[in-house]
């Protein structure tokens, strides 16, 4: 390497191996690291660590850490540190499988928070110490100021809050991205307060770089490494007629005078199905569309470049391999286009009300009068986490959640009668929609919504079964305002 992506002469006699930098984490110590949904995440020294945990527990020593991050990270990351038991706690989001098996194995502790909670909970002292900072960046600059890569999420919190930081300085990344990135240096503690001052999507509200103070930096270690690829199928029958119904029902809401003609800032979940949504739109009659939203993935890229979205704000890049080279090749245009915001501001709840964001979001199932569990199967085995989707739901202009209306070859209903574990009420849940129809639950009692949810959105095979079910409960529950019979409500409903 020729460091030249290291410019500040102090920080280069820091440079060091992903080996060597790797020791100075001890056991015990809380570390909070970069990375959202597979980009900017540290690609060397968590693998490093691995394997000096590895070789510390053959030798019968203890060696695990706390890792925070910002969301989802990758192999190279989770992975890697699950692999081999190097986690004693997760938060605040992960979809790793290794780490998915550990959480739900009872060998890991996890933590899901609302992403927009994280950095405020750090700040308020309510997650303990932060230890080390593992944070990648694009570059730094001879004052020591850090060009950040694909993803912001928390990284200005832990590389303020920690004792002691180690940046990966990651030279795949385009050092033209400098510029693209907004980090707001004004929060302050309650009750301290102020406005936000974002008042569109597109507002720049702080600087393109992150501080970080010299004396905290103990090590760099430098690589050349790209982005885990975001693999994405292709939208297939059942998320194209999802996309098909939101897009009659945005239309729909144009005509009523709901919606002005280029809607409202929209917010897309992670997946295949917010992928579809966004292909969708791609098709559909809307333009000069904007995004307050988490993460861009291919679908949103793909809206900026047709010229479909006028502009973009999230915290992460989320790409396939082939986005990512299309990113690359047109950065110059589309930097004016993208702006990438920490993640405690690009979900923050003040400024999804202020904007009216659309959020869409995905779900695991849905119960008839409109609760939503976007996160456990069977109600004790954890799937990914909360993620943003509640900061959204909450705060949203309009609340999507959508899912195939079955899972696993058609023999599960996303449609119960009472969810297994809730995530966002029925408060928080505006409109439903599967494969088969649209329920909009606004202005809607209870009953009306298990109504219109039964009849709009459960898959045919199921629906006798869950409308045998409301009758039943209305007709046997002691209270009639949200009528169940609990001794049954989690029990299996079988297609018919
Ligand atoms: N019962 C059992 N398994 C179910 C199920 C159900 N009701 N619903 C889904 N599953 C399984 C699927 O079969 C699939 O399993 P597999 O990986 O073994 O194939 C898995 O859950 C994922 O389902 P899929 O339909 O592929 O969903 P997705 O990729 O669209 O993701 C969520 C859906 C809910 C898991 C995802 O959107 C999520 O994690 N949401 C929470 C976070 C969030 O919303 N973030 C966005 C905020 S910006």
């Amino acid at each position: 390497m020729d460091h030249s992506r290291v410019m500040s002469s102090t920080l280069r006699s820091r440079i060091m191996s992903a080996e060597e930098a790797a020791a100075l984490v001890p056991h015990g110590a809380n570390v909070g690291m970069s990375g959202f949904t597979g980009s900017g995440y540290p690609k060397a020294l968590p693998q490093a660590l691995a394997r000096r945990i590895e070789q510390a527990h053959v030798c019968g020593e203890p060696l695990r850490i706390g890792v925070w991050t910002g969301a989802s990270t990758a192999p190279e990351l989770d992975g890697a540190l699950a692999q081999v038991n190097g986690i004693e706690l997760r938060l605040p989001y992960q979809s790793d499988p290794i780490t998915r098996q550990r959480i739900n194995a009872g060998t890991m502790e996890y933590i899901d928070i609302h992403l927009s909670h994280v950095a405020q909970f750090a700040w308020f002292g309510f997650l303990g110490h932060l230890d080390v900072a593992v944070i990648e960046v694009a570059a730094i600059l001879p004052d020591g100021r850090l060009v950040p890569s694909t993803s912001i999420g928390n990284n200005k919190t832990w590389l303020d809050q920690a004792d002691r930081i180690i940046l990966e300085v990651n030279s795949w990344m385009d050092p033209a991205m400098q510029g693209m990135h907004d980090i707001y240096y004004g929060t302050r503690l309650p009750p301290h307060r102020k406005p936000v001052p974002i008042l569109a999507p597109g507002d720049r509200i702080g600087e393109t770089t992150f501080h970080c103070d010299p004396n905290k930096v103990v090590a760099i270690i430098e690589t050349d490494a790209p982005d885990r690829d975001t693999v994405f199928n292709p939208p297939d029958a059942t998320s194209e007629a999802i996309a098909g119904h939101i897009l009659e029902f945005l239309g729909h809401e144009v005509r009523r005078g709901r919606l002005p003609p280029e809607l409202l800032p929209i917010q897309s979940g992670v997946g295949n199905v917010a992928n579809a949504v966004m292909a969708g739109l791609e098709e559909g009659p809307f333009n000069r569309l904007t995004a307050y939203t988490e993460v861009l993935q291919d679908g949103m890229l793909n809206l900026i470049r047709s010229g479909r979205m006028v502009l973009a704000s999230a915290t992460a890049l989320s790409l396939s391999a082939e986005a990512a080279k299309l990113f690359g090749r047109e950065l110059a245009t589309l930097k004016d286009r993208i702006v990438l915001r920490t993640q405690e501001i690009s979900n923050h709840p003040e400024v999804i009300r202020r904007l009216g964001v659309i959020a869409m979001n995905g779900m695991i199932e849905a119960d008839i009068y409109g609760n939503v569990n976007s996160t456990h199967i069977r109600g004790t085995s954890i799937m990914n986490g909360i993620g943003g989707s509640g900061d959204f739901a909450r705060n949203a202009y309009l609340s999507i959640f959508m899912t195939p209306a079955t899972a696993k070859g058609g023999t599960i209903s996303a449609i119960v009668p009472m969810v297994t574990h809730v995530d966002h009420t029925e408060h928080d849940v505006q409109i439903m929609v599967t494969e088969c129809g649209l329920a909009d639950l606004r202005g809607l009692s209870p009953k009306q919504r298990a109504r219109v949810i039964i009849g709009n959105c459960a898959h045919p095979s199921f629906r006798p079964a869950l409308q045998d079910y409301f009758d039943r409960a209305c007709r046997f529950s002691p209270g009639k305002h949200t009528p169940h019979l609990l001794d049954e409500a989690f029990r299996i409903i079988q297609p018919r």
